[in-house]
């Protein structure tokens, strides 16, 4: 799909020729006062009337989320308009920009069309600038045409038809646009790169098959791969991260990709980490989960997918920032050999834990990343994890959990969520739970009791954090959709990419 921006200024008239350059419809959008100006005003005059006429005839009202094509137009470049209803002006937000997009996407995906001329993000919309709805835009379409289909055996009939999209977009804003494009397009593909390892089944997505992930994403951008195998993961002694694989037969993988966008060397300035869960299947393993729904457990590995789709995203927009990403990655399974339930492990940290339930792997992995973690003197670290189904019960499919005693880092990370429409809401990490991981019988225990879980699974976290700015991030409620619509959700990449660009100044 290929995306462009053409600026046009409405108020000089058919400004810039865009509503004559080669398209198979133009998108107009319509409010519910039925007032019409900038391009819509200009399509009015230039179909003499056509616009104004339809809405007469009451076949287009400007109801949110209503759409109309109105064909064999002449007096325009393309041959069909496609209005789109606003809703209320005065309530015009991100919210109905978005459902407003996503009404005129749909219908143009149902169609022939190839090429689209957009004019929606040249709309007033409350606290945001046009470089957002242009972003916003072709996020809203990727999302809508995003499939996965590796896994059938014929493959699905029918090859896309949609392009080319143009972008109107006021003079002021096009060069922030221009970088909204190539940032969206980007943005994009590291989402897909997140969702297809999400969705792929556990027997093919393994902690081998995300270490060679890793490599290819390494010589695709240009990052500086490390893969490190059982011995190499001993060598460092990362007991508590051994205790989680021994059940499995599938060999551990200790990942590390470096993105060196601002040089490397001495004086390279101190990267950013970022620490993905990558349990590719979480049985539960001696502490066994029930059986319902254990196939989205293949999911457990969405914090590491959110890792190499943001290091993706980073790389093609080219970003001037130093990211390392960190994925500890196996299977927990039980068997003979497993971690039990009373086992005390000891992590690298030196650390002993006291495993007091098997399904509570997701810390026991983090831990020992976490502590490998401080040999890149990080400026901040954060992890990505699908850690506990509390946080479900917390916040829901909606929020992503975010938990950071360090407010600059949790403010950076809220300013980002919000510019990126990826919700996150800052949770509790109170050292008074820190006591619910007492342990009578090792440093701590790896469960904290039923009371806010997903507060005593950072604060076991945090204390394997204590040497650099950290913040975690848990996406067991955001990463993936069940149902009918069931499928990874791409999150928190977008989340991630923005707190990148922010602070590559980019
Ligand atoms: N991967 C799960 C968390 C999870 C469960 C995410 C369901 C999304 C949906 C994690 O490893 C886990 O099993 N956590 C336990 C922790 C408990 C044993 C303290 C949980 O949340 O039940
Ligand atoms: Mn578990
Ligand atoms: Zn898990």
């Amino acid at each position: 799909m290929d995306f462009s921006i053409k600026a046009c200024d409405w108020s000089k008239g058919a400004a810039n020729g865009f509503l004559n350059g080669k398209a198979d419809v133009v998108v107009i959008g319509v409010f519910e006062a039925q007032t019409l100006s900038g391009a819509a005003r200009e399509m009015d005059l230039a179909t003499k009337g056509l616009v104004t006429r339809v809405i007469k005839a009451g076949d287009m009202a400007g109801r949110a989320g209503t759409t109309l094509f109105l064909p064999e137009i002449t007096g325009i470049g393309a041959s069909r308009v496609l209005l789109v209803g606003l809703g209320k002006q005065d309530v015009f937000n991100q919210k109905a920009y978005g459902e407003a997009v996503r009404a005129a996407w749909r219908a143009i995906l149902g169609t022939k069309i190839a090429q689209v001329a957009f004019t929606l993000a040249q709309l007033p919309i409350l606290e945001r600038t046009g470089d957002w709805a242009v972003r916003t835009a072709i996020l809203a379409l990727r999302e809508l045409t995003y499939k996965f289909t590796q896994m059938k055996s014929k493959p699905e009939n029918g090859t896309r038809a949609l392009k080319k999209v143009v972008f109107s977009i006021d003079p002021a804003d096009e060069k922030a646009a221009k970088v909204a494009v190539k940032q969206g397009a980007a943005l994009a593909n590291g989402m897909d790169l997140t969702r297809d390892l999400g969705n792929l089944p556990p027997n093919i997505c393994t902690p081998t098959y995300l270490g060679q992930t890793a490599k290819k994403l390494g010589r695709d951008w240009k990052l500086k791969v490390e893969v490190l195998g059982q011995k190499q993961i001993e060598a460092l002694d990362m007991g508590s991260f051994l205790a989680v694989a021994k059940g499995s037969i599938e060999p551990p993988q200790f990942i590390v990709m470096q993105y060196q966008g601002a040089g490397s060397g001495k004086s390279a300035p101190a990267p950013v980490v970022l620490v993905g869960k990558g349990i590719t299947f979480d049985s539960g393993g001696i502490s066994i989960k029930p059986g319902e729904a254990m196939d989205e457990m293949k999911y457990d590995m969405c914090g590491a997918g959110s890792v190499f789709g943001t290091l993706r995203a980073v790389a093609e927009m080219g970003l001037k920032i130093n990211v390392v990403g960190i994925v500890p990655t196996c299977e927990n399974m039980p068997a003979g050999n497993a971690v039990k339930p009373g086992d005390i492990i000891t992590s690298m940290s030196g650390t002993t834990i006291e495993v007091l339930n098997t399904d509570a792997e997701g810390r026991l992995i983090l831990c020992d990343a976490l502590t490998y973690a401080e040999r890149f003197k990080p400026s901040a670290v954060v992890d990505i994890a699908t850690l506990t189904g509390a946080c479900i019960i917390a916040l829901g499919h909606h929020n992503t959990g975010l938990f950071s005693k360090d407010d600059a880092l949790a403010g950076e990370l809220l300013d980002a969520s919000r510019e990126a429409v990826d919700p996150a809401w800052r949770m509790p990490l109170d050292d008074e739970y820190q006591d619910q991981l007492k342990s009578n019988f090792a440093d701590v225990a790896n469960i904290g009791g039923r009371p806010a879980g997903s507060v005593t699974a950072a604060c076991f976290l945090s204390r394997f954090a204590q040497n650099y700015p950290w913040a975690h991030l848990d996406i067991a409620g955001t990463a993936w959709k069940s149902g009918a619509a069931k499928g990874a959700t791409g999150r928190p990449v977008p989340l991630l990419a923005q707190f990148l660009i922010d602070r590559a100044g980019q």
